[in-house]
Order: C-alpha cells, then sequence, then structure tokens
C-alpha cells in the first residue's frame, strides 16, 4: 500500500487496533514511505521564514517522528535541536536517520508526551507538524499551555494547519465520518487510537493561542502541483 516499500494494509489495520504509541513504534521503520509524514514543501514553506543558518539559539519539535522537520531545524540552530515523541519506535528511527543530517546543533530525542513537557522557558523556538489530530479537541489548551512554558519570552511556535473547510465540501464531511467512525472505534476498542481530522485549525488555534499569551500571524502558502488545491497556512505564535 502507498508505496512498495511501505506498510501493508494488515499492517495499517494492527496498527489502527493498537494505542498511538504501539501503533506508531509498530510504524516506525516503515513511516517514511506513507503519506503520513509531513511532505518536504510543507516543510520549506513553513520554515523558510525563520531566519538563515545559525539564527536560532535551540528548538524543540513536538512529536517529531522520524525527525522530518529536525533535519530542517538543525542547520538552523547554533545550540540544540531536541525532538520530543510518545513512541520510542519512532525516536530510534529519527535518531539513524539523523545521524549524518547537516548541520552541527546537538540533536536530542526524548521520549514524552506533548501534553507535559519536561522543559520551562528553554527554546527560542518550538515547532509541530502532522500530529494536532494525535491531540483530543479538549487537550488543546494544554497543549498551547505547554508549548508556552517551555518557550523562552519572546519564542516562537510555528506549525502548519488547514483554515475551517466549507460545510458544503465532500472533505469535510469525509473528515467528519472519519471522525465519527473513530468515536465508536475508541468505544468499542481499547486501548484509543486518538486520530481525529479538522482539529487546530486556524481559527480555533489563534483563539486559544491569543488566550494562551501569543501574538499570532498566519500566512497562506501557494502550493505547487499536485499540492496547489490545499490551502496551507503556516502561523508564527510569538510568547508575550
Ligand atoms: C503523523 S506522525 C508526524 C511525525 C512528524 N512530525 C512528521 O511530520 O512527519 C505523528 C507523531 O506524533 C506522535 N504523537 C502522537 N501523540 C503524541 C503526544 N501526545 N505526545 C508526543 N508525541 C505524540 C506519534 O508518536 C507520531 O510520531
Amino acid at each position: 500500500m502507498f508505496h512498495p516499500k511501505g506498510p501493508r494494509f494488515m499492517e495499517l489495520v494492527r496498527q489502527g487496533l493498537s494505542s498511538v504509541e504501539e501503533g506508531y513504534d509498530l510504524l516506525a521503520p516503515k513511516f517514511d514511505y506513507t503519506p503520513f509524514r509531513t511532505p518536504e514543501l510543507v516543510l520549506k514553506a513553513s520554515l523558510a521564514q525563520l531566519g538563515p543558518p545559525g539564527s536560532v539559539g535551540s528548538a524543540l519539535d513536538v512529536c517529531c517522528g522520524t525527525g522530518a522537520a529536525m533535519r530542517h531545524l538543525r542547520p538552523l540552530c547554533r545550540e540544540r535541536v531536541v525532538g520530543v515523541d510518545l513512541s520510542q519506535g519512532m525516536l530510534d528511527e529519527a535518531r539513524r536517520r539523523l545521524a549524518k543530517a547537516p548541520g552541527t546543533a546537538a540533536l536530542e530525542f526524548v521520549r514524552g508526551d506533548a501534553l507535559a513537557l519536561p522543559w520551562h522557558e528553554e527554546f527560542d523556538l518550538v515547532t509541530s507538524y502532522g500530529a494536532f489530530g494525535h491531540i483530543p479537541e479538549e487537550d488543546e489548551p494544554r497543549l498551547v499551555e505547554n508549548v508556552h512554558r517551555v518557550l523562552k519570552p519572546g519564542g516562537r511556535f510555528v506549525f502548519a494547519t488547514g483554515d475551517e473547510p466549507s460545510r458544503r465540501s465532500a472533505g469535510y464531511w469525509m473528515a467528519r465520518a472519519f471522525n465519527a467512525a473513530m468515536r465508536v472505534r475508541n468505544a468499542l476498542w481499547s486501548p484509543p487510537f486518538v486520530m481525529y481530522y479538522l482539529t487546530f485549525l486556524l481559527p480555533r488555534a489563534r483563539a486559544l493561542l491569543e488566550a494562551g499569551g501569543f501574538h499570532v500571524e498566519a500566512r497562506c502558502e501557494a502550493l505547487p502541483e499536485p499540492y496547489s488545491r490545499y490551502e496551507l497556512w503556516t502561523v508564527t505564535a510569538t510568547r508575550r
């Protein structure tokens, strides 16, 4: 499925019947061959505006997975780039894949929860890509609190998200149907697999971040083919 080196259908089913942590442990060796890894052009569009190489002290990538964003963050940073993720399997894969990544900043791989980050005012930059679907809507304020706490005053939280889709679009109803199926799955099967669409979209993310002590700027990026029909918003939230 997806790519010859990607997971087979039954492997995805097994992943979907596991917890988030176990599911990603299982998927880790093949994750980079799935569409769940954030595409390079999204990372480039989002991170290009951050400044020239060496212009940032230290960065934290939340839900780093196999290190897709950390590869771009390393040349940008002078001191350290930390990736935090629930899945040790994904972190091991990130460490392996980034062994020769360009840049001199120290790389650290920390097993931890985005909702309980173990730092206080340590980072100039926090990023997160492709993972907000794993944060239940009711926990989004906690995510904002955590990012606020780990950033130094004046530090930036940079991520990509989408705008609220039209209720007349097929995509909106497909996402709602997926979410409903996931709720049924989680009501009937343990452990839960937390994965929902339409989360932390621009209007709600902006409101939560502003209420949580950030100044928010959002930019709509024009994407090349085959992604030109998607609207990608790059958000920079600066800790006040
Ligand atoms: C779809 S992958 C995205 C990985 C990477 N950021 C990328 O863009 O390719 C989602 C990642 O989020 C991690 N994750 C999910 N919930 C998490 C949580 N509460 N705290 C930390 N990591 C989490 C998963 O283990 C997985 O590695």
